[in-house]
């Protein structure tokens, strides 16, 4: 199935698709999605056998507002509505208890549930207009690079869903925040486009660092992961016309030159990756950001792309 531009009609088309059990890709404001009803086994089996991604690593449900959490999670808890009125629409993932509605394959087998308001207008439109949560987990193959542009998706999952709607690159860039809200305390199972000091400043406390063996929390969270083909190297300062992503001025082709704002790094993170990888080299550098909060997620997305 060929991209799409995401007209009125398209999204309708693609919100049938979503009904009769359907996969398709939709943008988000951070990276894009492969989305399906979320209450339908068969639907979301699909979306794991597509990305060739592990059954015990979870999926995240989209709704179109706040009020429709209440439609996938057992109870909603106080502090919900003070990180929604803040960080709704947008990149913030949080953990609840699950409804019967969803079931345990789109959970991962999990008693929670992930969920989210996207920001981007088309995730928007095609939730409402599908009537169904939709569970959407990153429109890439199972460990490679995220997508936030629709030129870059892997032709393998092209040839495999209904319809991609191109919703243009996606502006934040790295995946959402999630945060986990079934606990004492709340926890950041995964940092993203939403800064640990943003929800701190909310919550009006500093959240607990959780060592990374979160894993029997978050099945999701391996060590490599968002990787590109290359082996990356994590440098200080990568070498005179050595390949790489480097915040120097470029001294060859095959340097690319980042943004020293982490927003601006973010966003052009996996399409700089990607643009690397299909130069071809069988390795390339990137310069290690400054080790700040505001760089958290930048940092993580390196790190594991940079794992063996
Ligand atoms: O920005 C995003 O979050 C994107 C867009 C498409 O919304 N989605 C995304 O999905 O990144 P995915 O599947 O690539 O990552 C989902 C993450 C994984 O780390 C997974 O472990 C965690 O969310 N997760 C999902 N459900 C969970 C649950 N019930 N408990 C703990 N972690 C969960
Ligand atoms: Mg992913």
């Amino acid at each position: 199935m060929s991209i799409v531009r995401a007209t009125t009609e398209n999204i309708r088309a693609a919100a049938r698709i979503i009904q009769a059990g359907g996969v398709v890709v939709m943008p988000t404001e951070t990276v894009y999605g492969l989305a399906c009803n979320a209450t339908d086994d068969k639907a979301v089996q699909r979306v794991f056998e597509i990305k060739g991604r592990p059954a015990a690593n979870p999926l995240i449900v989209h709704v179109a507002s706040v009020e429709e959490v209440g439609r996938v999670a057992e109870s909603v808890p106080d502090i919900l509505g003070v990180l929604a009125a803040r960080f709704w629409p947008g990149p913030l993932t949080v953990v609840l208890a699950k409804r019967p509605s969803i079931p345990y394959r789109t959970t991962g087998g999990l008693d929670t549930v992930a969920v989210r308001v996207p920001a981007h207008p088309i995730a928007l439109a095609l939730i409402r207009e599908s009537q169904c949560p939709i569970a959407a987990p990153s429109a890439n193959l199972f460990s490679e690079l995220s997508v936030t542009k629709a030129e870059n998706i892997d032709p393998r999952i092209e040839a495999e869903v209904g319809m991609i709607l191109d919703g243009g690159p996606c502006e934040v860039g790295v995946e959402s925040t999630v945060l986990d809200l079934t606990g004492e305390e709340p926890e950041i199972l995964r940092p993203g486009g939403v800064s640990r000091a943003d929800i701190q400043a909310v919550l009006g406390k500093p959240l607990g660092i959780v060592p990374p063996p979160t894993v029997r929390k978050s099945p999701g969270l391996y060590r490599r992961h968002y990787a590109p083909r290359a082996s990356v190297r994590l440098v200080d300062s990568i070498r005179p016309g050595e390949p790489g992503l480097t915040f120097q001025q470029p001294t060859s082709d095959s340097q690319i030159r980042m943004p020293l704002d982490p927003r601006a790094y973010a966003a052009n993170l996996y399409s700089s990756l990607k643009k690397l990888d299909d130069m071809g080299f069988d390795e390339f550098g990137v310069e290690l950001p400054p080790d700040t909060q505001e760089w958290e997620a930048v940092r993580d997305r390196l790190r594991k792309a940079s794992s063996t």
